[in-house]
């Protein structure tokens, strides 16, 4: 088997992160974004894609994470762009909930 090592990391407290808003964290050397989109957890990296706009900057709305320097929007559920003038993808985490804190799975 030649699967990529993975490990769980807990980047925060559950009370750190309210709903309809993102946080920006650290985990295993990464810029991750973590969204809380009506009780549900998403991860993404969490610079743009385009430039280097910190996304945790920018507004959320609904499922989409809006860039806070030019305005380009990723689906936050799978790092799809969804609007100019970024072109390419964000990278996504599996985030999950142990204890009261965020976990976020990175390579
Ligand atoms: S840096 Fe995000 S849209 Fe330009």
């Amino acid at each position: 088997m030649n699967a990529e090592a993975r490990r769980w990391v807990r980047v925060a407290s559950r009370s750190d992160l309210a709903e309809g808003d993102v946080l920006g964290v650290e985990a295993g050397g990464r810029q991750i974004a973590v969204y809380d989109c009506d009780g549900t957890l998403y991860a993404t990296d969490n610079i743009c894609t385009h430039a280097q706009a910190r996304l945790c900057d920018g507004w959320l709305d609904g499922e989409a994470i809006e860039c806070p320097l030019h305005a380009a929007r990723f689906d936050v559920r799978t790092g799809k762009v969804l609007a100019l003038p970024a072109t390419a993808d964000l990278k996504i985490y599996p985030v999950r909930i142990v204890e009261g804190g965020i976990e976020v799975e990175i390579p």
